[in-house]
């Protein structure tokens, strides 16, 4: 559909020169006129180009903010280039700190390499030093409720790592998934990440994930149960994959999450006619021409109905669960049953939770009669589809990838105020600077909010030692 289009617009281009051509010609009929129209010519072709040079000075003077390594300080390890921006203009969409970010995306970026991290994980004391991890602070509520993560990445060491810190407390847990396709390279990394940090563990099971097959459920699944062996008592568990980012900082998400009163949050809504298709006939995998090697690809067996009479709901891969709800998928025979039923489905990640949550007498069930909770309604991500911008939400200022917006600077105010936790997708290749200002504003809150829990503490302490004098 695009290659025709553009068939079409080059088609028209080269129609609209052949017609100019044709008007040159019969403008100038004889010989006199055709001179003085040559001087004419020449005298406006010098006229521009004096325009020209001009203004290619002024650009140029306007650039020198914006050369190459001009801007990039050495960063606070060598590993993350930080762009000199102010992160408060964009927020606040100043034309020109939005005009300098795009400047930088213009810029040709070298991609950080996995062996950068692995040699910087190499000295763990270095390494937490660079990346400030003895300046988190944390509220004696954060203490008290902590938080599991279940990250399922497969490339871009450098990019996992800026989500774990960006998603950082001491007193919370991580579980790390790595590919089994994934490059040496890579997985030495993320050893050197749970090698460093006490809290975070490479995930006991590792999967080779398929697009769309069950490995993407079981590579969550394997994490959950490590999870649950943890000592750490968490009180929820969430699952990024390695372009989500953070729009919320602990202290906020954890208030947040208190609010859910031990329910979870996610999608589910009833399947669409077209989507009862991924469930209600076998799928076999098979051999993909290009991208996925491998894809689920649907047969003519129609399974049989899930198990237990579970009526199906359709979400996404992506979920807060809380601790009671993960026990009960942990240890349930249905639950269990519903697990291999589902693992000759199509993308099983996207009904599995959506469903279970739905199954009366689960820990914090969505009764089947209430509602959808659409993607925007579940704060777990917000993605921006192609075709509904301009209706739900202005356009992408960033790239589009298969219609899923991979967001730029100019959302850091909208991504930040919608009030879902996680954003998907960012990506340092398509915007550094809309990361970097996220990092930035996500450590101010945290610090600001601690700071001001403390500070009311003292107080009241102090009150209540001059109320006994
Ligand atoms: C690790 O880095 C620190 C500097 O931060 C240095 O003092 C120390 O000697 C290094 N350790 C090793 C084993 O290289
Ligand atoms: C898929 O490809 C692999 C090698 O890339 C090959 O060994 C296997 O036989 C193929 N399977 C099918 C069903 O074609
Ligand atoms: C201060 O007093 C309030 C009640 O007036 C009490 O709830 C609180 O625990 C006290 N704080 C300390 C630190 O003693």
């Amino acid at each position: 559909m695009v290659y025709f289009r553009y068939q079409q617009n080059t088609r028209t281009t080269w129609r609209t020169s052949h017609h100019t051509e044709m008007k040159i010609k019969c403008l100038f009929p004889n010989r006199r006129q055709r001179k003085q129209a040559f001087s004419l010519f020449f005298f406006l072709l010098f006229g521009m180009c004096a325009l020209l040079l001009l203004s290619l000075k002024v650009s140029i003077k306007d650039r020198v903010p914006v050369e190459p390594y001009r801007n990039i300080d050495s960063g606070d390890n060598g590993l993350h280039p930080r762009y000199q921006i102010d992160c408060n203009a964009i927020y606040e969409m100043d034309p020109a700190e939005v005009g300098k970010s795009l400047a930088i995306r213009k810029q040709i970026m070298v991609e950080e390499q996995d062996e950068s991290l692995v040699s910087l994980t190499s000295n763990c004391s270095r390494y937490l030093n660079s990346r400030g991890y003895g300046a988190v602070l944390v509220s004696k509520e954060e203490e008290a409720f902590p938080l599991a993560y279940s990250l399922v990445v497969h490339k871009s060491a450098s990019m996992v790592e800026k989500i774990l810190r960006a998603i950082y407390a001491p007193n919370n847990i991580y579980c790390i998934h790595y590919d089994l396709k994934s490059s040496e390279q890579f997985a030495k990394a993320m050893e050197g990440l749970a090698r460093c940090l006490p809290n975070v563990f490479i995930a006991s099971k590792l999967e080779s994930v398929k697009y769309a097959s069950i490995s993407r459920l079981n590579a969550d699944l394997n994490c959950l149960s490590d999870l649950m062996a943890s000592e750490v008592k968490w009180r929820y568990v969430i699952n990024l994959c390695g372009q989500d980012f953070p729009l919320r900082s602990n202290i906020e998400l954890v208030a947040d999450l208190k609010k859910l009163r031990g329910g979870n949050m996610m999608e589910t809504s009833l399947p669409s006619i077209y989507k009862k298709e991924r469930f209600s006939f076998r799928h076999e995998l098979q051999n993909a021409s290009f991208e996925y090697q491998q894809l689920p690809v649907k047969t003519l067996k129609a399974k049989e109905p899930p198990p237990h009479g579970i009526q199906m709901f359709i979400g996404s891969a992506y979920f807060v669960l809380s601790r009671e709800f993960v026990t009960y998928v942990a240890t349930s025979t249905l639950a269990r049953d519903f697990l291999a039923w589902s693992h000759d489905t199509y993308s099983p990640d996207e009904h599995f939770w959506a469903t279970l949550t739905r199954v009366p007498g689960v820990p914090g069930e969505v009764s089947r009669t209430q509602p959808d909770v659409t993607d925007l309604m579940s704060k777990t991500r917000l993605v921006k589809w192609e075709y509904l911008e301009g209706m739900l939400y202005p356009a992408c200022t960033g790239i589009h990838i298969r219609s899923v917006c991979i967001y730029g600077a100019a959302e850091l105010r909208w991504l930040l105020k919608f009030g879902s936790w996680f954003a998907n997708k960012v990506d340092p290749k398509v915007d550094p600077v809309l990361i970097q200002c996220l990092e930035e504003k996500l450590k101010e809150k945290q610090t600001a909010m601690v700071m001001a829990v403390n500070q009311a503490l003292l107080a009241r302490k102090g009150l209540n030692s001059s109320t006994v004098n």
